[in-house]
C-alpha cells in the first residue's frame, strides 16, 4: 500500500456528541476526495461506535488514549484491544494533556504504545517541550529524552506515527516559527534513523494550533508528514481545508 503524502488526524478531546459526529460526516462526505491525504478522527471513547458507523472507507478511526494493560481492574480506562474490537486503527498515546493532567511518564507512554501495537493498533506517540524548556534552549534535548523513553524498541508491521506538539502551542493560537518546526522535525527524523531504523519512515505529524490559515506553510515543511489537530478538527470544513492545504505539496 502506498503511504499517504499527508495524514491529518483530528483530536476532539472531551468535546462532541453523537449529533455533532453525524453533522460532521454530513459535511465531510460532501467534499471531494483528496488524493494522497489520509484523514482520521479521535473522538471521546464512547463516540467510537458512532465514528466507525459514519466513517467512509479508508478514514482512520482512533481513540485518544488506551491503558497499558490488556485488561483488568482499571475502572474508567479503555483497553487497546477494545478500541481495536470497535473498529479503530489507531490511538493517541502520550498527549501532553495526559502527561500533565494524569502525570503520565515516558515509561507509561511507551507501555501504552506497546499495548496498542500488541492489539494491532498504530499508536500516535506525542512528544513536545514546554515554553520554559524552549526558552532555556532545551527543546531538542527534551524531545530526544521523550523519544528515547516513549518509543518502543520494535513494533509490529503497522508501525507508529509520531506527533510533535509543543505544549505551549496547544490550544493557544501560538505556533513555533517555521524554522523551529523544521529543526524539531529534522531532529526527530534523525533520531528515528539512528535509534529505531527498524521502524522505517515513521510519519511525523505537527500539532499545536494548526488551522486552515497556517496549514499550507506548515505542511510544506521538510519532514512534516501531516498534522494532529485539536480545536480546528471540531468543524469538518476546517479539517478538510487543512488536508486540502497538505494535498498541494506532493513529496
Ligand atoms: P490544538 O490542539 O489544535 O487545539 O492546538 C492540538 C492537540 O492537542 O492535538
Amino acid at each position: 500500500m502506498q503511504a499517504p503524502l499527508c495524514t491529518i488526524i483530528g483530536n476532539w478531546k472531551m468535546n462532541g456528541t453523537q449529533a455533532d459526529l453525524k453533522e460532521w460526516f454530513a459535511t465531510y462526505s460532501a467534499q471531494p476526495e483528496l488524493k494522497g491525504v489520509s484523514f482520521g478522527l479521535c473522538p471521546p471513547a464512547p463516540l467510537i461506535p458512532s465514528l466507525v458507523a459514519h466513517a467512509p472507507q479508508g478514514f482512520l478511526c482512533g481513540g485518544q488514549d488506551c491503558h497499558s494493560e490488556a485488561k483488568g481492574a482499571f475502572t474508567g480506562d479503555t483497553s487497546a484491544a477494545l478500541l481495536k474490537d470497535l473498529g479503530c486503527q489507531t490511538v493517541i498515546v502520550g498527549h501532553s494533556e495526559r502527561r500533565t493532567d494524569h502525570k503520565e511518564s515516558d515509561a507509561l507512554v511507551k507501555a501504552k504504545a506497546q499495548a496498542a501495537d500488541q492489539a494491532g493498533l498504530r499508536p500516535i506517540i506525542c512528544i513536545g517541550e514546554t515554553l520554559a524548556e524552549r526558552e532555556a534552549g532545551k527543546t531538542i534535548d527534551v524531545l530526544t529524552t521523550q523519544l528515547q523513553g516513549s518509543v518502543p524498541d520494535s513494533m509490529g508491521p503497522q508501525g507508529c506515527l509520531l506527533a510533535y506538539e509543543p505544549v505551549w502551542a496547544i490550544g493557544t493560537g501560538k505556533t513555533p516559527t517555521l524554522q523551529e518546526i523544521t529543526e524539531a522535525h529534522q531532529a526527530i527524523r534523525q533520531w528515528f534513523q539512528a535509534n529505531r531504523p527498524g521502524l522505517g519512515d515513521v510519519p511525523l505529524l505537527y500539532g499545536g494550533s494548526v488551522k486552515p490559515e497556517n496549514a499550507q506553510e506548515i505542511l510544506s515543511l521538510m519532514n512534516v508528514d501531516g498534522a494532529l489537530v485539536g480545536g480546528a478538527s471540531l468543524q469538518a470544513a476546517s479539517l478538510y481545508a487543512i488536508g486540502a492545504a497538505g494535498a498541494l505539496h506532493p513529496a
